[in-house]
């Protein structure tokens, strides 16, 4: 069998670089995605993966633009087979206090972490079905579920990712496609980095488990979740976030 082909949005981020490593590990062919402008990011996420033999690959992409979206997938399709696990990983902050926030900052907010995820999903999922396969792993956050100052917009486009994958994951059950939701809490990446360094201690004060979750703690769940095995988790979220917000 040829091996799984993944698509990583946010490919190169600080989480989503990590993301690649861990499937291209559990035998996928990966394909990241991210802007085509973060070209110095690009250049150095090839030197960080160049390990893995050309199981991980770049491909420049917009995950806000649907027609974009709509080129990435059947250009990977025609170049390297259909796409078997989808994960959605990208995603921008544009923190400030509803009072100040402009439009934009709402806008472009949820033009990449909320519409990007259905431009993404939208153009693979028809085929998953078609096949009897499918793994798709959305990027939620903590702040998606506890709401946090600063980011009206973040929290919301975090909960409607959420709402997206359980009713996804209801449309595409019968069919052996699964979706599913990972939540981070406060990691080690250049996002969390850009906190105010004493909203971050506090930040950290308050994490059960006493650090920042790293790239690997996120990457395992998503792994685990888009394991060819992993069939009968679906509509699920799970957090890593060290105990900063437990629920039932
Ligand atoms: N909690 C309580 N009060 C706060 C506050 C907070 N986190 N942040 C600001 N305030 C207070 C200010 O001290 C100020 O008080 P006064 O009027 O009494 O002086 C008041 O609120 C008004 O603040 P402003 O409207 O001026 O807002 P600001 O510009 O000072 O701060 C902010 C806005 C910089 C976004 C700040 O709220 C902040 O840092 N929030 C946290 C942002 C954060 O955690 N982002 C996470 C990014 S990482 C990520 O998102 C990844 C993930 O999934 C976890």
């Amino acid at each position: 069998m040829n091996k799984r082909l993944a698509v990583v949005t946010g490919g190169i981020g600080g989480l989503g670089t990590e993301i690649c490593r861990h499937l291209a590990r559990d035998g996928r062919q990966v394909i990241a995605i991210d802007l085509p402008s973060r070209q110095e990011r690009i250049e150095a996420f090839r030197g960080e993966v160049a390990s893995f033999d050309g199981a991980i690959d770049f491909t420049p992409a917009d995950v806000s633009d649907f027609d974009n979206c709509r080129a990435l997938v059947e250009g990977i399709e025609a170049e390297h087979g259909p796409v078997d696990v989808l994960i959605n990983a990208a995603g921008i902050t544009r923190d400030t206090s509803l009072r100040k926030m402009t439009p934009e900052q709402w806008h472009q907010l949820m033009r990449v972490n909320l519409d990007g995820i259905f431009n993404t999903c939208r153009q693979v999922v028809e085929g998953m079905c078609e096949r009897g396969f499918g793994r798709i792993v959305n990027l939620s956050s903590v702040n998606g579920q506890t709401g946090q100052f600063g980011q009206t917009n973040y929290s919301a486009a975090k909960a409607g990712v959420h709402g997206f994958t359980m009713a996804l994951a209801r449309e595409t059950a019968r069919k052996g496609v699964t979706v599913n939701t990972v939540s981070p809490g406060y990691c080690d990446t250049p996002m969390v980095a850009a906190v105010a360094p004493s909203v971050r201690e506090q930040i950290i004060a308050g994490i059960p488990v006493g650090r920042l979750g790293s790239p690997a703690d996120i990457a395992r769940a998503v792994a685990f979740l888009a394991a060819d095995d992993a069939g009968y988790i679906t509509g699920a979220n799970l957090p890593v976030n060290g105990g900063y917000f437990m629920s039932f």
